[in-house]
């Protein structure tokens, strides 16, 4: 039996072809090409409901804001906003893109450790929920820049070293991101002492792909000894599975254990927000790609026309994906290093992963890469980058075009006109 339970749930096997939300990835590949993202927009909305219901039905005051960093299109803004989810943005540009979908701004938080005057004037001019303070280079530029009180919340870095990959912790004491407990008091006497900052509460985010829940129990509990405060951020970071034998918490256990801890250590008369973004959309899309080549060199390479163009998640954090061969579900299994087509050795997708069967031609996908793959794609090697579909119900629906060769040097100033006839 093939094991489906990393795929989206409305994933089916049907003969040599594999269905999501109703419709037939062969199809898919064939009208849309590949490589392509592609989500399960059904089990999107249930996840988006479970994170706002399962946070309003323990405590009422409360916010859940995408964290759009995990998957930064309109499209992606349109459906969660539809579903009543906020935004966590990072600077002027995310805000943009929320603010082009017609988001609204009174549910969007905007992040960065390093904001531009820019980056506060586009927060302040929409009139967004709060600016979160990283540093005191906020609170001068805020201060600067407002013409009328701003609500503002401050980022703490809780000197909390999390169990989760060097690159995806946050809240250590040498951290980037926040500042250090110590410097607190001195943060909330300089704001108070603004006419135009409006402290409301703290902020913490201690990394990403967390499993263990008792890390953000130790979160919470070190904000509750910074005193008293009427509004609590804590960020996001639940971690998810990517391989068959990982265990991750469900959305409602992380919230019943979060919310519990909210209430004992920073009491109930709180507003409570939070900033899913992996435990939201990673296991909710997919990546389509096809089998370009296979080469024999030492291991198995099965190379596919992705890769660090689409996917950097294993050059970065050195993550594993679990592929599967597209109705090769009864084949013997190989191993075999699943790589792009990028000039780079570590241009890897999943290495050493069983693969069943693979043959050139054949259609690839990998699960779990709707968190941070559509975000971090590039044009390495001139890669267009993929377009994004929404299945449901059997219906396919655009939400970002594949990127075209014109696009390739459209920013171009120096093309041949001849090449590139005007008009
Ligand atoms: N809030 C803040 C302030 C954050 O910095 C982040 C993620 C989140 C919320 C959402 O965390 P999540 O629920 O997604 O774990 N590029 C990396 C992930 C970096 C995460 C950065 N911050 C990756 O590809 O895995």
């Amino acid at each position: 039996m093939t094991d489906l339970s990393l795929l989206p749930p409305t994933a089916s096997i049907e003969g040599d072809d594999l269905r999501i939300g109703g419709c037939s990835l062969t199809e898919l590949a064939a009208e849309f090409g590949t490589p392509a993202f592609v989500i399960d927009e059904e089990a999107l909305r249930d996840r988006a409901r479970a994170y706002r219901e399962g946070l309003a039905s323990r405590h009422p005051d409360s916010r859940v804001c995408f964290a759009m960093k995990s998957f930064p299109s309109a499209s992606m803004v349109g459906v969660l906003s539809g579903e009543g989810l906020g935004l966590d943005v990072v600077g002027g540009g995310e805000l943009r893109i929320a603010l082009a979908a017609g988001a609204d701004p009174a549910g969007i938080v905007m992040h960065g450790n390093a904001k531009s005057d820019d980056d506060i004037q586009a927060a302040l001019d929409a009139g967004i929920g709060y600016i979160i303070v990283d540093g005191f280079d906020d609170i001068e530029r805020i201060d600067r820049l407002a013409r009328q009180r701003t609500p503002v919340l401050l980022r703490v870095s809780p000197g909390i070293e999390s169990h989760t990959h060097a690159a995806l912790a946050t809240g250590g004491k040498s951290s980037k991101f926040g500042i250090p407990v110590e410097h607190v008091p001195e943060a909330v006497a300089r704001m108070q002492s603004s006419s135009v900052i409006d402290l409301r509460g703290l902020h913490a985010h201690i990394g990403s792909q967390i499993t263990n829940l008792q890390q953000f129990e130790a979160e919470v509990a070190a904000l509750g000894t910074l005193g008293d405060f009427g509004v609590y951020d804590l960020g996001g970071g639940l971690g998810v599975r990517y391989e068959p034998g990982d265990v991750a918490p469900t959305i409602d256990e992380y919230l019943e254990q979060l919310v519990a801890a909210a209430h004992r250590h920073l009491g109930r008369d709180i507003e409570l927000l939070v900033e899913p973004g992996r435990s939201l959309v990673a296991p909710v899309g997919v990546t389509l790609y096809r089998v370009l080549t296979m080469k024999q060199s030492g291991l198995l390479h099965v190379a596919v026309d992705g890769g660090m163009g689409d996917n950097l998640e294993h050059s970065l954090y050195g993550q594993r994906f679990t592929p599967m061969v597209v109705g090769r579900w009864d084949e013997p299994e190989v191993l075999a290093d699943l790589v792009g087509r990028h000039c780079e050795s570590g241009d890897i997708v999943t290495p050493e992963v069983m693969l069943r069967g693979p043959q050139i031609g054949d259609l690839v996908v990998v699960p779990v890469t709707g968190a941070y793959c559509f975000t971090m794609c590039n044009n390495y090697n001139g890669a267009l980058r993929p377009p994004v579909l929404y299945c449901r119900d059997g219906a396919a629906r655009l939400g970002v075009r594949r990127e075209t060769h014109d696009e390739l040097v459209s920013r171009e100033m120096g093309l041949l006109a001849a090449a590139h006839p005007a008009g």
